[in-house]
């Protein structure tokens, strides 16, 4: 072996039990005792978890008139930091482009630059016929997902999100939606922009649950019009959650994917004194606190499948500032590749949310699979790529500006300190992260071709 990770615990979705992991060429080659190797990595008291999968990211990403403050180099360190060693970023097809030119795009932004694997998806945002014939060119070039806005100016009207659909089912692919009523949040918008209401307080009660709920219900029925599969992106709120159940009880194949900010902060946020508000102005909003219970109920019945970010960060200062006298001029988004996974455990498992087992599924396992990575990533297995993590599950860290690693002025978490977190991270069988200090390369990623979508 090149290198073992001895006496830890390690964990998958579905067992945990002591064991020495031996890594020979990048993946994993021998799980068991006594195993020996040239160099030695004490993992005794620890957990060995798979690299978790962040499945929703967008670095370097042009949006509201400005660029995500993260690129795909600062992104995947902080990403690394955190326990994450595969992202699969959105790119973004252009009015008027084809979904290869935003394939290029985002790989000659990419490849030199990242840190850790990544793959990715592909958003259409003009659903013309060349495009959705392309969509097939999409899936041998290993980009087996798309992605369809409800949500924003680029979104697609009924009956293109259902060709959309068929053709994802013809051809093997999954469609993530953002589900929200765009046309009712132009509306809502507006009014209240005429009341003189520019406070980033009322980015929520622009954009309010209903319109998510709706927007969901209808992508649900586009989708089982057209049999396809559908993803649908940070759930946020009941109304949402309910028609994915009813959906997934009739056994459609509905997946649904939440993120940490909406567990864990709730619509008060916006309230902060100041400008401070704009630090949350995201697109779906936080939600008032019952939706929170209700996310964290729903993960713990199994209604939820998995864990993103979202990550797509913009300084409070020189770039969500443009929005100082009208919120819909802030850009959406806000930093989270980097906390994803710890606030996950400390939340969940140490709260006695959900098991430790449950936790890899959805930080790891599940948008492995439901991505078309699995079991390359996402496990640790014999022959799976050695993306692996000694988490310290005493290790304490408060999650302040300072002590991140992401490219950003702010932490939405600041305040919190979370118990448990990575102390040395792996990539295929290479140290990246050792405590503080960053060992890896840029550049040192590769793109992964991902396969079409098999319901799991
Ligand atoms: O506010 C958000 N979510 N910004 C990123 C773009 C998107 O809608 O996913
Ligand atoms: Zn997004």
């Amino acid at each position: 072996m090149d290198i073992v990770l001895k006496g830890g615990t390690v964990v998958t979705a579905r067992d945990s039990y002591g064991a020495d992991v031996g890594i020979q060429d990048g993946r994993v080659a021998e799980i068991g005792q006594d195993l020996q190797g040239r160099e030695t990595l004490d993992a005794s008291g620890k957990y060995v978890l798979p690299g978790a999968v962040d499945p929703h990211t967008h670095l370097e990403l042009e949006f509201m008139d400005t660029v995500s403050c993260d690129d795909f180099y600062t992104g995947t360190v902080a990403a690394a930091f955190g326990g994450t060693t595969t992202i699969i970023d959105y790119a973004e097809q252009t009015k008027g482009g084809t979904l290869r030119q935003a394939v290029e795009t985002w790989r000659s932004r990419a490849d030199s630059k990242v840190a850790i694997d990544y793959g990715l998806h592909v958003s259409i945002t003009d659903a013309r016929e060349d495009v959705l014939a392309e969509m097939e060119e999409m899936i041998s070039a290993g980009i087996s997902s798309f992605k369809c806005y409800l949500a924003y100016p680029e979104r697609l009207r009924d009956d293109e999100l259902l060709r959309v659909f068929s053709r994802a089912k013809e051809i093997g692919g999954l469609v993530n939606v953002h589900c929200e009523n765009g046309w009712l949040v132009d509306y809502m918008t507006a009014r209240l922009l005429e009341e003189g209401k520019t406070e980033p307080r009322w980015h929520p009660r622009s954009r309010p649950a209903a319109f998510e709920a709706e927007a969901t219900q209808r992508a649900v029925t586009l989708a089982s019009i057209a049999d396809a599969p559908l993803h649908i992106v940070h759930l946020t709120c009941v109304g949402a959650l309910d028609a994915a159940r009813r959906a997934r009880d009739a056994d459609q194949p509905v997946l649904v994917e939440t993120c940490p900010q909406y567990l864990l902060l709730d619509v008060d946020r916006y309230d902060e004194p100041g400008f401070n508000g704009a630090k949350y102005v995201i697109s779906p909003p936080l939600r008032e606190a019952e939706n929170l219970e209700a996310l964290w109920r729903g993960i713990a019945a199994g209604d939820v499948d998995s864990i993103g970010t979202d990550h797509c960060p913009f300084n409070l200062v020189g770039q969500k500032d443009v929005g100082r006298n009208d919120f819909t001029r802030i850009p959406n988004g806000m930093p989270g590749i980097e906390t994803r996974v710890p606030l996950l455990y400390h939340e969940g498992v140490n709260k006695g949310r959900f098991s430790l087992n449950r936790f890899v599924e959805l930080v790891a396992s599940n948008p492995a699979r439901i991505f078309g990575l699995y079991p390359q990533k996402g496990t640790v297995a014999v022959g799976s790529d050695a993306d692996l993590v000694i988490w310290d599950p005493s290790k304490e860290k408060p999650l302040t500006v300072e002590n991140l690693h992401m490219n950003v002025d702010y932490s939405p978490y600041e305040g919190i300190t979370v118990s448990g977190y990575p102390e040395l991270v792996l990539a295929r069988g290479r140290i990246i992260v050792r405590d503080d200090e960053f060992l890896g390369q840029r550049g040192g990623g590769r793109f992964l071709e991902r396969k079409q979508f098999s319901r799991y």
